[in-house]
């Protein structure tokens, strides 16, 4: 008898352990700790200026029925739930439109951050990376007000 319950708290002991570390993994890549530099959102939105803004607008709020928002709720309808590396990911293939595929990974990885930065996920201390896998890991929430 006494053996099943310890067995009972030992299977307890090891799924709250896996839950915990679950947690700490998760917790080193929420978008909410700030995961781009200030820095390096001023370098995106110098790049944005120059390359997107014409489709997307100063405040990012694209063209009604032509370009997507890239902040606000329309932006996170299509966005929330998917991760950061997603976002690069389009950044790198596809825009540009009319030169798709011409940004530098450093160059998305920046934009990327400059599309945080307007819709206020914190900045941190280190620069997004500009490896896709690197940013898969980040979630897209919705952003604390
Ligand atoms: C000539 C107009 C134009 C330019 C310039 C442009 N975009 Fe876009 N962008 C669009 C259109 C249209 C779409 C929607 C169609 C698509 O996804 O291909 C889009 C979609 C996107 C999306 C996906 C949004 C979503 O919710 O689906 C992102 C992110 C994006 N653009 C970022 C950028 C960035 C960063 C730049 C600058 C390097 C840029 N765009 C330059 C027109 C443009």
């Amino acid at each position: 008898m006494t053996k099943k319950i310890d067995i009972v708290i030992a299977a307890c002991a090891v799924l709250w352990a896996t839950a915990g570390l679950h947690s700490t993994l998760r917790a080193q890549v929420a978008i909410a700790d700030g995961v781009y530099t200030e820095e390096q959102a001023r370098r995106g939105k110098a790049l944005f200026t120059e390359s997107c803004v014409e489709c997307h607008g100063k405040d990012l709020n694209g063209m009604e029925d032509i370009v997507p928002p890239l902040t606000g709720e329309n932006f996170l309808k299509t966005w929330r739930g998917r991760s950061v590396g997603d976002l690069f990911d389009q950044i790198s293939k596809t825009m540009p439109v009319l030169d798709p595929g011409s940004l530098k990974p450093e160059q998305a990885a920046d934009l990327a951050a400059y599309i945080l930065s307007v819709s206020k996920y914190p900045a941190g201390t280190t620069d997004l990376a500009s490896k896709l896998e690197a940013l898969q890991s980040i979630k897209i929430e919705t952003p604390k007000q």
